[in-house]
């Protein structure tokens, strides 16, 4: 979602301009193309090659540099900025651009830019919580600047209290959050995801190797862009998602009971977990003992949820909108295909799991989508975040 954005980044002065060269790493990462501007304050904890180095892009400290001046110009930074974060942003910094001040670089910049500004306040608790910065804080949202409000913990004046830099990954996922487009608001959307677990007795079960990570991925990507999401998840050791209403269940029959009855009102559904076909058809109470050499193990069939969504005419106000995932290891086309018509899809994202880089467990998919109406679109190698984009913007496009 960041690749080739232009961000600002501006930092001022103040002990946790540490923290913002770790933002700055995970923004590069993303693949935004990162402009940092100090102030002449942050440049007497860090010095601007650390951020030059890291940004591969002059730091702009000054507001009439003559080099930077005939090359640039000093408004054109703002002029085509996606997105400007201040972090960390202190009250002098928030107080200046609440009054109009425009007196060096980066308050310039903030008041030049048409993008979206994110602040990232890091101050002593008395300054964030006297009314003075208060009022400042709640101008600037009421035009429409976005806060990620500073976390409590003991801070460098030696207070305790909330004042403290909110963590880089919270910045960053508000920036994140920002640069998405908000084109599923109002819509709510189920999302399965992660394994089901079978149990054999108390201490063991079937499983697989499902990571969450592939419906995770599009809990984040859906909620990001204004979706209510509700994800239904197997067992995983993935952090609930933000702003996501997570529902846990272990078994197929589980997650069958959740998802049969929490449908109503669903635009879309998402069924990108790995259920387990067959459960053992006793369970034992008590740990199964080592005895035999070999033994067997009676496997009943688990319901089909999918299939079961798919059948559904009546009893809900309409039918939502439905994607199923397949994996396969071969015959991927056909297998996803008969899928597809067998379970009355509108969309298959299918999976080539028989690659290292695809499928189970790995931050990277290889996906090819087949739609209702005899479509498809090859998705080839991409991280689960974007796979887990480019589906919502194909969903987005046959949503009525
Ligand atoms: O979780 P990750 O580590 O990120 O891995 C992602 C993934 C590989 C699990 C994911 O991308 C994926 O392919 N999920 C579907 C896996 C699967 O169970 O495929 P399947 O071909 O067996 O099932 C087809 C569809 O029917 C799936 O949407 C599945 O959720 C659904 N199904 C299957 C069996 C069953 N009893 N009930 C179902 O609803």
């Amino acid at each position: 979602m960041l690749r080739n954005k232009k961000i600002i980044l501006g930092v001022c002065g103040g002990i946790a301009v540490y923290k913002a060269i770790e933002l700055l790493r995970l923004l590069s990462k993303a693949g935004a193309d990162v402009h940092v501007i100090m102030t002449r304050a942050a440049q007497e904890f860090v010095t601007p090659l650390t951020f030059q180095t890291l940004s591969g892009n002059p730091v702009h400290t000054e507001l009439f540099n003559l080099i930077a001046e005939r090359e640039i110009g000093h408004i054109s930074l703002a002029d085509r900025a996606d997105l400007c974060i201040i972090a960390p942003a202190t009250a002098n910094c928030i107080g200046k651009i609440a009054a109009g001040i425009a007196d060096d670089m980066l308050t310039t910049t903030v008041m030049a830019t048409k993008a979206p500004v994110l602040f990232a306040p890091a101050m002593n608790v008395n300054m964030y919580t006297n009314p003075i910065y208060q009022e400042n804080e709640d101008k600037l949202r009421r035009f429409g600047c976005r806060f990620v409000a500073p976390v409590s913990g003991s801070l460098a004046c030696g207070w305790e209290g909330k004042g403290k830099l909110a963590p880089p990954e919270a910045i960053f996922e508000a920036a994140v959050s920002a640069l998405s487009p908000r084109d599923l608001i109002g819509r709510k959307i189920m999302i399965t995801a992660g394994p089901t677990r079978e149990e054999i007795d108390p201490v063991r079960f079937i499983s697989n190797y499902s990571s969450g990570k592939m419906g995770y991925a599009l809990a984040r990507a859906a909620q990001l862009r204004g979706a209510e999401v509700l994800l239904i998840s197997g067992p995983t050791a993935l952090p609930k998602p933000d702003g996501v209403r997570v529902v846990n269940v272990t078994s197929a029959v589980e997650m069958q009971n959740e998802v049969m009855t929490r449908l109503d009102g669903c635009d879309v559904i998402i069924k990108a977990a790995a259920v387990a076909d067959y459960r053992p058809k006793m369970r034992s109470s008590t740990k199964i003992k080592k005895k035999a050499d070999s033994t067997t193990i009676e496997l009943v069939k688990n319901p089909d949820i999918l299939a079961e969504l798919g059948a559904i005419n009546t009893g809900i106000k309409r039918r939502p909108f439905l994607v199923g995932f397949a994996a396969e290891t071969d015959a991927l086309v056909e297998n996803a295909s008969k899928k597809l018509k067998e379970k009355n899809l509108d969309m298959i994202v299918a999976n080539d799991v028989s690659q290292v880089d695809s499928g189970f467990n790995v931050d990277t998919n290889r996906a090819l989508l087949f739609f209702r109406d005899g479509s498809s679109s090859d998705c080839g190698l991409m991280s689960k975040d974007q796979l887990a984009g480019t589906i919502l913007d194909y969903i987005i496009t046959h949503l009525p």
